[in-house]
């Protein structure tokens, strides 16, 4: 662990030591129910925001200053490394994600280049910026897209409702697939090294969209990648985080990869999940986020639930299901964060 960290709540409950109480990040802390955030995102595209060090550590920065929370996470995205490796990507406002240049069989994946390392130098160099700036105060976590969700927006050529066309993809191409996915994990264990070998103190692994996956197809094109890149990391002291929304079916397949961390969405009963991983493997979330559009009564109920349900259990790390999104009350997030950081044990 990382004695240099002033708050390492984040660290201990990865590693599943005590803590005083639950620490909190939330995922897409620093985004566009911000004001702050525009006045930063009128003036830049979002990937000139994450290509500039400066700005993407102003950024990082915004919910340690305004929030207060547990650990800050890097300014970012999932689809850099499908970039770098030859994916035209933009961010439309209001259209999300898109690869003009789609995956659709042999002859379109040609362009896929693994020696691409080098294009995300950027990343490494945010990351140091990031961490002078943090001066030791809270963890820096890293984070990369797991290999069957970066696939499903190269097939798709954005986001996508029903995943039809990835789906299709894998049943009649799946040595395709196959070797797509060798591809994006090979990449993702360089990069996430460099991360480290960069500063981050923790890495989150997001697989958003495996809840698209059949249990069979799961194991085959999702979890055998997520744990060959685990398996491959420098992980030292840094804990990996393993995030999947609306997968709490696939956790015990989830901790066969040996994450430190299993982090769901909020079907799940949390205490209930933790009981049947082993014993040695904390969890993250998992407050449904639509809480944060409620009545502030009703949010401090709903996070004294959860807390209730979770008292004693080492390993427990507060976060939401998923993302904050864009319209939620500014006022309630940071409200959220004050009745999390009063909670004792
Ligand atoms: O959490 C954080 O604050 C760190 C930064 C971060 C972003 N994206 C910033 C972002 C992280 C960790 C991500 C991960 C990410 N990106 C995921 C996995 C997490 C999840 O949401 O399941 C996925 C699937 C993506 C792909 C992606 N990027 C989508 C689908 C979108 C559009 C979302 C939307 O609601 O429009 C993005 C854009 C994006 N990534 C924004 C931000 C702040 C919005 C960019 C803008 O300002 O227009």
């Amino acid at each position: 662990m990382d004695k240099n960290l002033k708050n390492d709540l984040l660290i201990r409950a990865a590693m599943s030591q005590p803590t005083e109480r639950p620490p909190v990040w939330m995922m897409r802390q620093a985004g566009r129910f911000m004001k702050e955030y525009w006045e930063i995102k009128n003036k830049y595209s979002f990937l000139e925001m994450c290509k500039t060090p400066e700005i993407a550590a102003d950024v990082t920065m915004l919910p340690i200053d305004l929030l207060g929370v547990d650990a800050a996470i890097l300014f970012s995205d999932i689809l850099v490394t499908a970039e770098a490796m030859g994916g035209d990507l933009s961010f439309e406002q209001g259209v999300g994600p898109r690869f003009s240049n789609p995956i659709r069989n042999a002859k379109d994946a040609e362009y896929l280049n693994v020696d691409c390392l080098d294009k995300l130098q950027y990343v490494a160099d945010a990351i140091r910026v990031i961490q002078q700036r943090l001066d030791g105060n809270v963890p820096l976590i890293g984070f990369a897209g797991a290999p069957f969700t970066i696939l499903s927006y190269l097939v798709e050529g954005g986001s996508s409702k029903d995943f039809k066309l990835t789906k299709t993809f894998m049943n009649n191409q799946p040595e395709l697939a196959h070797s797509i996915l060798q591809k994006i994990a090979d990449v993702t264990v360089e990069y996430l090294n460099m991360q480290i070998a960069a500063g981050v103190n923790a890495l989150q692994l997001f697989d958003s969209w495996a809840l698209a996956l059949s249990w069979n197809d799961y194991h085959e094109f999702s979890h055998q990648y997520n744990k060959y890149i685990i398996s491959k990391l420098n992980r030292k002291d840094v804990p990996i985080i393993s995030f999947a929304k609306g997968s709490s079916v696939f956790a015990p397949v989830m901790a066969e990869a040996q994450p430190d961390v299993v982090s769901l969405d909020w079907n799940a009963d949390l205490l209930n999940i933790k009981k049947a991983l082993p014993s040695n493997m904390a969890v993250q979330g998992n407050l449904d986020p639509f809480v944060l559009y409620a009545d502030k009564p009703v949010i401090k109920k709903k996070i004294l639930e959860l807390f209730e349900r979770m008292r004693g259990e080492k390993g427990f790390i507060f976060n939401l299901g998923h993302g904050i999104m864009p319209d939620m009350p500014f006022d309630n997030v940071k409200y959220a964060i004050e009745v999390i950081k009063e909670f004792r044990y």
